[in-house]
């Protein structure tokens, strides 16, 4: 049966990577961002909105929006998240914290609201959140994600408990680094924190897994089309990581 599926930044990236995995499964997409250029981009038989994900006004609109199109909604992925800045705790900036803590912890509050208002009705649902490795264990020079990202399992935590007995199951995805535009900006400033090349922070973030390899957008996707599936059906409340098995994160 084709699901409404909702995820929000899914206009690149990981987003991108699950809109396209689950439309191959027949599913309904809507996908957001902030990005409008992106989003024109994105196949034509997908819905899209302009959305800030941390805009409190935008994603309530955004609510109206899909209930108005679809009267409800089966899956949500609350994808939405900026790597934040790379410094000391020392020098850390209060504005670009409360930006990183804003998209990555606030967005993923505003989107799992919406998830459950839109589900409620329907007694049924899954909501997934995009945390990271940097929600299970410390990321030095990186504390506002890392720091959102372990908040970001304590809501899910709290949003399976709550919703459970209402047949809405809630888990989140810890990705490791994940080969993409993305992880080459994050290597490059921490390359300039830290003194070292490039190439150098890569292999360290390979070499600190015990596959000895970065993952790819597909290795998400399947986990989020699986926890998405009925084979999933018992699975809530938990942080799945998708990582090679990170047991080194500051190599
Ligand atoms: N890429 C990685 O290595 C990695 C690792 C662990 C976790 N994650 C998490 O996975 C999720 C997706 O990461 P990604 O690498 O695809 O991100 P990305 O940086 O490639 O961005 C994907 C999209 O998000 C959009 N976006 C940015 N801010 C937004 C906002 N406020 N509202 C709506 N859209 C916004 C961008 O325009 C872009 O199209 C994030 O939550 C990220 O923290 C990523």
């Amino acid at each position: 049966m084709s699901r409404r599926v909702l995820i929000t930044a899914g206009a690149s990236g990981i987003g991108y990577a699950m809109a396209t995995a689950f439309a191959a499964e027949g599913d309904r997409v809507w996908i957001t961002d902030v990005d409008a250029g992106a989003l024109a981009e994105a196949p034509a038989e997908w819905q899209r909105t302009e959305c800030n994900s941390a805009d409190d006004a935008a994603m309530q609109a955004l609510e109206q929006a899909v209930l108005a199109e679809w009267g409800g909604l089966d899956v949500l992925v609350a994808n939405a998240g900026i790597k934040g800045p790379t410094a000391g705790i020392e020098e850390m900036d209060r504005a670009e914290w409360d930006a990183c803590v804003g998209v990555n912890l606030t967005g993923a509050m505003l989107a799992a609201r919406l998830g459950a208002r839109l589900m409620l009705p329907a007694g049924s649902g899954v909501i997934t959140f995009l945390s990271s490795t940097s929600g299970l264990h410390g990321t030095p020079f990186r504390t506002p994600y890392s720091a959102a990202k372990w908040g970001v399992i304590g809501l899910m935590k709290s949003v399976a408990m709550e919703l459970g007995p209402k047949g809405i199951r809630a888990n989140a995805i810890c990705p490791g680094s994940v080969n993409g535009p993305r992880i080459d900006r994050v290597i490059e400033a921490e390359a300039a924190a830290k003194g070292m090349t490039p190439d150098a922070v890569r292999e360290g973030y390979a070499s600190g897994t015990a596959l000895k390899r970065l993952s790819g957008a597909s290795d998400v996707a399947d986990m989020a089309l699986f926890l998405a599936s009925d084979r999933a059906r018992m699975i809530t409340g938990q942080a799945m990581a998708v990582d090679g098995y990170t047991y080194n994160v500051d190599p």
